[in-house]
């Protein structure tokens, strides 16, 4: 199983469209598909009508568990109505973690986790809240490949870098380097503070950039609404065509990284 976490620890970048516009695509070539939902506020949850305010399985469940086994994984993961997308939805509860210092051994609960059923999945996307915490900590050593949404528009480069320290720090204690890409979204080309942001962006990243950009798009706003996959809730729309080009970048060999790259 391949796990991909979408995280920044800015808010409203586009991360958990990103996360569902990706799983939905990797679910549509009939890859086995586990989207996470670690955010409380329970955003991704709600796209696949699931409220994170109810009781019932969540991952929350996992972080409280004495032990982590894969029957007890499963006993969290629920069906959803879309073919090959299973749900481990979040918890509003989530948020009590975040509270408790990172230090209290429960940094590993998501590594355990996903272990355990990494035979019954092809790919797990991980959604994360807007802040540094437990739970970020948990994405960011669960995943082989972190992608980072960062919206083209004044002042994107500072969220940009406090993340990327976060990621340092973690690289350190897993004394191993995360592969990660940073995707520019919400690029509307009318606007300059889109256009500079994206070249400055791609100026100090380099070829950490995706070479493409996600578009401003109102489709992916209603296919949540409507609690559809984006590729399906409007195949022709300009987002569906961007997702499915990230998704075929990231399935690329790596270190692959260094081509075209697209201006606006
Ligand atoms: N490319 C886009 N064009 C236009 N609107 C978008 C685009 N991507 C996301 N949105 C909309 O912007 C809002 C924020 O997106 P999203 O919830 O994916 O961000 P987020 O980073 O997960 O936010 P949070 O930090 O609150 O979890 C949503 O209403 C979503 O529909
Ligand atoms: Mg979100």
């Amino acid at each position: 199983m391949q796990v991909w976490t979408v995280s920044n620890q800015k808010g409203g970048v586009g991360k958990t469209t990103t996360a569902v516009a990706l799983g939905g695509l990797a679910a549509g070539e009939s890859k086995r598909v586990l989207l996470i939902d670690l955010d409380p506020q329970g955003s991704l949850s709600a796209w696949f009508r699931q409220d994170s305010g109810a009781e019932g399985p969540s991952v929350y469940a996992l972080f409280k568990a004495p032990e982590v086994n894969r029957e007890q994984v499963w006993k969290e993961i629920q069906a959803t109505e879309k073919h090959n997308i299973h749900l481990l939805k979040a918890s509003t509860l989530l948020a009590t973690l975040e509270r408790q210092s990172i230090g209290q051994g429960k940094g590993l609960v998501l590594v355990k986790a996903l272990t355990a059923i990494s035979d019954d999945f092809d790919l797990a996307v991980i959604d994360c809240p807007p802040q540094l915490g437990v739970l970020m900590v948990n994405a960011l050593a669960a995943c082989q490949k972190l992608i980072v949404p960062v919206q083209t528009e004044f002042l994107a480069i500072k969220g940009l870098e406090r993340i990327l320290n976060t990621l340092k720090m973690m690289s350190q204690a897993r004394k191993q380097n995360l592969d990660y890409l940073i995707v520019p979204t919400m690029f509307d080309r009318r606007t300059q503070a889109s256009v500079s942001s994206l070249h400055s962006i791609r100026y100090q990243f380099e070829d950490k950039v995706w070479p493409g950009m996600i578009r401003v798009d109102t489709r992916l706003r209603d296919a949540s609404k409507a609690g559809e996959l984006p590729h399906v809730f409007d195949p022709q729309s300009r987002s569906a065509e961007d997702y499915s080009s990230l998704y075929r970048f990231l399935q690329r060999p790596q270190g692959t990284n260094q081509t075209e790259r697209a201006l606006p």
